[in-house]
């Protein structure tokens, strides 16, 4: 017998004694409390051993009281005793929206989970994992919850594994990976929608009775229209420093599926999971279904400490290399397109020292031979150089950008393919496409079958590959831009409802195995701009493309909104020709998370050039705050004229404020000082303008002193204005 099989054998047994010893004895509930500094997730398995949430809030100062929590909020008429499962099953007595629904191998649709066992270990001093086991009494059916917190950054992690020893196959027709339980007067749900150019647009509603879902059936470029990020405010909207509100997100690239569940107790139900539509998949016995963490913070302090709690905990456990360095570059996109050879990159690596940043990126057009990519309807899945554009291979160019002295990365889609591509003919089986449908491209482009390990392979090989042929690569910008259509694999045969989980998890054996052999090289997460952004996938990458659209007074509102749930580090922010504002306005935003450029460097002016070039340097002396401080919001665009964001390094001696006009009517501007946050009171602090454009003169000559008190209190104009439409100000403690 294998050891898994053994083990599962092993937990049936365990339950069955637990029955034993509980029938004669009368049984007792089981308080399991779940802390972090601030938060408490309260589960108990009560007397019939139903698992539920008591409570998920507030941490309580004295433990003992968790054990009373449950009594105090009962009800009566909860018909089924099942409302706040932790763990909803379905086809038994539940009465609400399952976390989990199945056929047994018998054609039986019922599932009830009874507690088993539980076991808590610390990981470290600051991280927990509480598992817990759960059993069907008249299935060998096994799920075990994972409760993984981080104690300090006020996060915790849920997920579930699921199992079976029956006598055939199971099949899960829904696997959430968390079922969480709040307890409020009303529900507030923040969430976001968009499109290509428009990521990250709030919407926020009370949620009433009955089930809000948002989800995602769009397999690859699953956050085009909506990413799984949320926001619920217990009682009343929160703000910014104010207001009970939870954060939350499911770790996974693909389909997701969350429904807020405003239940007839009018408590709120949110299960979260791998989006089940068309997705049916069938468990053979003795293996296990892993579903992806769904990680959330609670805070008692408004968006901005529940932002900062995701953002620690992103830097500290998540993002790859969260606590790393990161290259400034420049990218030929917007100043190519796919129109370059050897002679213009050559160009374009001088302006590269020129301007002084780290690194020149290549994108899109550099490959196919047959079918040239020369625009975007050919050559994805060919990945090797093109001969007339670069007859002497990318091997070349990295080894100009060395004589340079900028390192060298490129860009790749390897998810994808062109039908005009040698790849299409050589490999039509490769392609999820569906035998009795028509073609239908998004971008013109189809995607490759990653559920197929053959895919898999060549997907590895060609980042491999790159690596081998120039092993001082330094940076790859991994692109995805078409959604999934026709989603049929040739590989999956009769599983065909398998394949949007199998793809996501064929994606990440890929991810796992570049990572395991090229550890640290930075990875851009990008999908045609924020298609994929969340934490499945930023465990492989050290940034993401949070848009195609660069202008920057629209990424002030993009980059303000994916800020509460990302840190700044992993937002990768680029210089273009798009808006109408003026070159240190655009640098300014940028500067707001891991600065790059994508423009034409010898058309800028002396002095927007010189501007660029000391506005680096600055950036160079402030990054690692931007980086690794903490972020605070002081006036949101949304509701302001003015926007301003500042943020502070950890011992609170240094913080850099931005500040940016983002409404250009007649005489608007700062007409009132921005309070600051973050601070210490008790320290004095200077205060100057900095990133001035060469000529321009501050309002601010000399540095002025205030406490932190003052500035967090009275705070301090910068004097935003039509003719002062971006200020950056660098305040410093002073002896
Ligand atoms: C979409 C990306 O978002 C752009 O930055 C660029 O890399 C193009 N793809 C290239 O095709």
């Amino acid at each position: 017998m294998a050891s898994y099989q053994k083990q599962l054998l092993k937990s049936v047994l365990t339950f069955s004694s637990v029955i034993l010893i509980t029938a004669g004895v009368k049984a007792q509930q089981i308080t399991i409390p779940v802390e972090t500094e601030t938060t408490a997730l309260v589960l108990q398995a009560t007397a019939g051993k139903d698992l539920n949430t008591v409570y998920l809030g507030q941490k309580l100062n004295n433990k003992a009281d968790y054990d009373k929590v449950a009594a105090a909020y009962e009800q009566p008429n909860d018909y089924s005793v099942l409302f706040n499962s932790a763990y909803t099953p379905s086809g038994s007595r539940n009465l609400l929206e399952p976390a989990i629904s199945v056929t047994h191998a018998d054609g039986n649709n019922s599932l009830e989970l009874k507690y088993v066992s539980h076991n808590l270990t610390k990981v470290d001093d600051n991280v927990s994992l509480l598992t817990i086991k759960l059993k069907d009494p008249a299935y060998n059916f096994m799920v075990t919850l994972f409760y993984k917190s981080y104690y300090k950054e006020n996060v915790i992690e849920q997920w579930s594994e699921i199992s079976h020893l029956e006598k055939g196959n199971v099949t899960l027709h829904k696997f959430a990976s968390a079922n969480i339980n709040l307890r409020a007067g009303s529900y507030w749900l923040r969430q976001y929608h968009g499109d290509w150019a428009k990521e990250m647009r709030p919407e926020e509603t009370q949620l009433t009775h009955g089930i809000k879902t948002l989800d995602s059936k769009l397999g690859t470029r699953a956050d085009l229209f909506m990413p799984s990020v949320f926001m619920v405010s217990l009682d009343k909207p929160s703000t910014e420093d104010e207001g009970q509100v939870l954060f939350g997100g499911l770790e996974w690239s693909g389909n997701f599926r969350t429904d807020f569940e405003v239940d007839p107790k009018d408590h709120l139900r949110i299960i979260s999971g791998i989006n089940n539509y068309a997705s049916a998949y069938q468990l053979k016995p003795g293996t296990v279904f892993k579903t992806p963490a769904f990680v959330y913070t609670l805070s008692g302090n408004g968006k901005g400490e529940a932002s900062r709690n995701l953002q620690n905990w992103a830097r500290n456990y998540k993002l790859l290399d969260g606590k790393g360095q990161r290259l400034t570059l420049l990218n030929n996109w917007e100043s190519t397109y796919f129109d370059f050879n050897e002679q213009k990159l050559g160009e374009l690596l001088k302006d590269t020292k020129k301007l002084g940043v780290d690194l020149f990126l290549l994108d899109d057009g550099w490959f196919g031979n047959q079918y040239p990519r020369n625009d975007d309807h050919a050559g994805l899945g060919d990945w090797q150089e093109n001969r007339k554009k670069l007859p002497n291979g990318i091997a070349a160019i990295a080894k100009e950008a060395s004589a340079n002295g900028v390192k060298f990365g490129i860009w790749v889609e390897p998810e994808m393919i062109n039908p005009k591509s040698e790849l299409y003919q050589k490999h039509p089986d490769w392609v999820v496409k569906d035998p009795k449908r028509d073609e239908y491209y998004f971008r013109n482009q189809l995607v490759l079958d990653l559920s197929n390990p053959k895919v898999q392979d060549f997907v590895y090989n060609i980042i491999d590959s790159l690596f081998i042929k120039d092993p001082a690569l330094a940076y790859i910008k991994w692109d995805c831009n078409a959604v999934i259509y026709n989603a049929y694999s040739a590989h999956l045969k009769n599983e065909q409802s398998q394949f949007y989980v199998d793809y996501v998890k064929g994606l990440y054996l890929v991810l796992q195995r570049l990572r395991a052999k090229y550890p640290e090289i930075p990875m851009m997460l990008c999908s045609g701009g924020g298609g994929r952004v969340d934490y499945g996938a930023l465990q492989y990458f050290t940034e993401y493309w949070p848009s195609d659209n660069t202008d920057p007074l629209e990424r002030i509102f993009i980059q303000w909104e994916y800020s509460y749930f990302y840190p700044a580090i992993a937002s990768a922010n680029h210089v273009t020709d798009w808006g109408r504002q003026p070159i240190k306005y655009r640098v300014d935003v940028a500067m707001m998370g891991k600065l790059g450029f994508d423009i034409v460097v010898d058309k800028l002016s002396t002095n927007d050039l010189k501007f660029c070039q000391d506005a680096i340097t600055t950036y160079n002396s402030l990054k690692s705050m931007i980086w690794q401080g903490d972020q605070y919001r002081l006036l949101n665009p949304r509701e302001n004229s003015v926007a301003s964001v500042m943020y502070v390094n950890a011992d609170k001696t240094s913080g850099v404020m931005f500040n940016y006009l983002v409404n250009n009517r007649y005489d608007e501007g700062s007409k009132a000082p921005i309070l600051l946050k973050g601070l210490d009171a008790e320290k004095n602090y200077s205060i100057r303008e900095i990133n001035i454009y060469p000529g321009s003169k501050s309002p601010f000559v000399s540095e002025r002193i205030f406490s932190g008190d003052f500035l967090m209190k009275i705070g301090f104009n910068p004097y935003v204005n039509s003719g002062r439409s971006s200020v950056i100000i660098k305040i410093d403690a002073v002896k």
